[in-house]
């Protein structure tokens, strides 16, 4: 199966018009479809969150549908994402039991100096310059206590062994397909689309995004573009240092990601 092609930028489109357009928008438009992909826990999330002390406080910022709040029975956690859908589908999924609620990366409604522990999956890379994604890692940092600690995950520009085989000297700041199914049509729902649908939701390895699935012939398809910043090797660190606000604990690369655990200082 090939890959849709990712687009390269408009360049001179401002960073938060580009995020509003590019990420915002879009994640409103695929809310359940993208939610229906998300449920399992990357293993290193999981074990940072089941390392944490019990009774440890902390936020998930950029939650998604919030798949990251109940790993651990032991922690209190509060979410927050800028989609509304995402959280609406949060809200769904837990029966309302999670605590979430919508808040933009860069103005989070929580104290400062107060978490034990923040996480930030798949989030930063998706802020549209340098600074930007800088200045998000120092906010979440602000809500920390001292020695609290964070986990960041982002993309990687380094994926060869993926399908999509970015690599170093790639374009990094790109557009990323997401096919939505938008209407089956009444041929299709037979059992060869129940095959097809469950390729289209391979769920849900970190490795597996599944966000550029090639539509079967007998579904009507939307293809929304998501504004990414590929990160390159070291550089995720290098962002976190530029806050001035923290040491690197760890660092890694999981499955077409970078990561890092930080702790405030
Ligand atoms: C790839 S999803 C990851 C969701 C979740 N962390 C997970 O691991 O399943 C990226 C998420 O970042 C959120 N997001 C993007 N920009 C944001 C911003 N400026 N503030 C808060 N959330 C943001 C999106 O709405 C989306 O839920």
């Amino acid at each position: 199966m090939s890959a849709l092609p990712s687009l390269t930028i408009e360049k001179d489109l401002q960073p938060s018009l580009q995020e509003e357009v590019y990420v915002h928008d879009v994640y409103n438009a695929i809310a359940p479809h993208f939610s229906q992909t998300r449920y399992k826990p990357w293993p290193i999330v999981e074990s940072f969150l089941k390392s944490r002390p019990k009774y440890s406080i902390g936020i998930d910022v950029g939650c998604g549908n919030g798949k990251y709040l109940n790993v651990s029975e032991d922690l209190f956690i509060i979410g927050t994402d800028r989609s509304s859908g995402l959280i609406h589908c949060g809200q769904e999924i837990s029966k309302n039991k999670y605590n979430l609620s919508i808040a933009d990366g860069l103005s989070l409604p929580h104290p400062n100096n107060t978490f034990d522990f923040a996480i930030s999956i798949a989030v930063i890379h998706h802020f549209a310059n340098e600074n930007r994604r800088i200045e998000a890692i120092q906010h979440i940092l602000s809500k920390l206590r001292q020695n609290g600690q964070c986990l960041i995950y982002c993309w990687a520009l380094e994926q060869e062994s993926s399908r999509r085989g970015y690599k170093e000297g790639d374009e990094q700041d790109i557009l990323i397909p997401w096919v939505l199914q938008k209407k089956q049509k009444k041929k299709a729902r037979n059992s060869k689309n129940k095959t097809s649908k469950t390729n289209n939701h391979e769920k849900n390895s970190p490795d597996t995004i599944l966000d550029d699935i090639e539509p079967q012939p007998e579904e009507e398809v939307e293809t929304k573009y998501r504004y990414y910043h590929l990160y390159k090797k070291g550089e995720l660190a290098q962002n976190a240092l530029a806050t001035k606000s923290c040491k690197i604990i760890e660092e890694g690369y999981e499955k077409d990601n970078w990561w890092v655990i930080l702790e405030k200082i």
